[in-house]
């Protein structure tokens, strides 16, 4: 087991990052010929969200999306529909609203620094520090998941946690002081990279861990058991939809601005919105998914035009067959009613 403390052999230790980084960072988009802009897209892209997810997105959006100003000039519904498929839309508005601020800013005067970083929509302290590091070498180091697992193996930390952000809030001293001055943006994507490659949640593969000799949880034998965060309690909900097809269109349900989620989105009706009771016997469609903390069973019933109240309730809307592929939705949205479209054979 290592002698001394993590902090002792901060130098140690950052160094053996760094050069395993050089030797191993994967060629990514947003490394090659690097700028303010390709980091911000990056990050927002990346949270909640794979890196073999979000590729073929970082692609596309730069094609349609070059910088700030085409991004600012971008209609609502363009970028929603750039981002449809990814989740979590919020990051979409708040991408699009951050492009509009900066391509205000007069050159030479955005900021670089984290804490000026953090007035800008939807960035928070893990954004920032990747965002101001990366970009502006500012010397502000993330703590996000893959940070936390890293460092309660470090230090064997058995501690439960009731949340991540706990972990993490506990962690920030600790990080900070093991930060790489001279290239703080490589030492974190160098941290993102151990946590993504090497320090797996299941079977860390520390044989091959250029910073396994500074690891308590190895050389007890229970990296794998940790950290300890309490287990997510998941909520079971059904929800009931229409599938109504008249020589109007489909009906679609555009979600409101005032809306909590996915504002701007198109989806299926809900059914208690529309005033019409659940119909008796097996639905059309019947799917499982999971957002958050839900387990959510989406049940969706093709229902004749007639049975809806004779004023549509608002933001539902009529949409032609042709002009679907127009129109922003949420991923599995889009699939039900690509799959619904098919089946009844338009
Ligand atoms: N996850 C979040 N930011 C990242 C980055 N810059 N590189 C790889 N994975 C990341």
């Amino acid at each position: 087991m290592p002698s001394e403390p993590l902090s002792r052999n901060a130098a140690a230790f950052r160094e053996a990052l760094i050069a395993w980084y050089d030797a191993n960072a994967r060629d990514l988009p947003w490394r090659r010929e690097p700028s303010t802009y390709k980091t911000v897209v990056s990050e927002f892209m990346l949270q909640q969200t794979q890196v073999k997810t979000v590729l073929p997105y970082f692609a596309a959006w730069l094609e349609a999306y070059p910088d700030f100003a085409s991004l600012a000039a971008a209609s609502e519904e363009q970028v929603l529909k750039s981002w449809e498929g990814l989740g979590y839309y919020s990051r979409a508005r708040n991408l699009h609203k951050l492009a509009r601020e900066v391509a205000a800013i007069p050159p030479g005067q955005l900021p670089t620094d984290a804490k000026s970083w953090l007035k800008f929509p939807g960035v928070g302290p893990y954004a920032a520090a990747a965002i101001c590091s990366i970009s502006f070498s500012d010397p502000s180091a993330v703590v996000d998941g893959n940070v936390v697992r890293i460092l309660a193996r470090l230090t064997a930390d058995e501690s439960d946690y009731k949340t991540s952000t706990d972990a993490a809030k506990s962690y920030r001293g600790l990080v900070q002081e093991l930060l790489n001055l001279e290239r703080p943006g490589d030492h974190n994507q160098a941290m993102m990279e151990l946590g993504a490659t090497v320090c797996h949640k299941q079977s860390p593969t520390c044989l091959l861990c250029p910073v396994q000799s500074h690891c308590q949880a190895q050389a007890l034998g229970i990296a794998e058991t940790l950290p300890r965060l309490a287990k997510t309690k998941f909520k079971e909900v059904t929800v009931n939809r229409a599938w109504i097809q008249s020589e109007h269109g489909i009906l679609l349900h555009k979600i409101p601005a005032d809306a909590k989620r996915m504002k701007g989105l198109h989806e299926l009706p809900d059914l208690a919105q529309l005033g019409i009771p659940v119909p008796k016997g097996k639905p059309t469609l019947t799917r499982k998914r999971g957002i958050t903390k839900y387990r959510i069973t989406e049940r969706i019933h093709a229902l004749p035009p007639g049975k809806l109240p004779s004023k549509l309730p608002e933001h539902h809307v009529w949409v032609a067959p042709a002009a679907l592929q127009r129109l922003p939705f949420s991923g599995p949205h889009r699939r039900w009613v690509t799959e619904l479209v098919e089946a009844s054979g338009h």
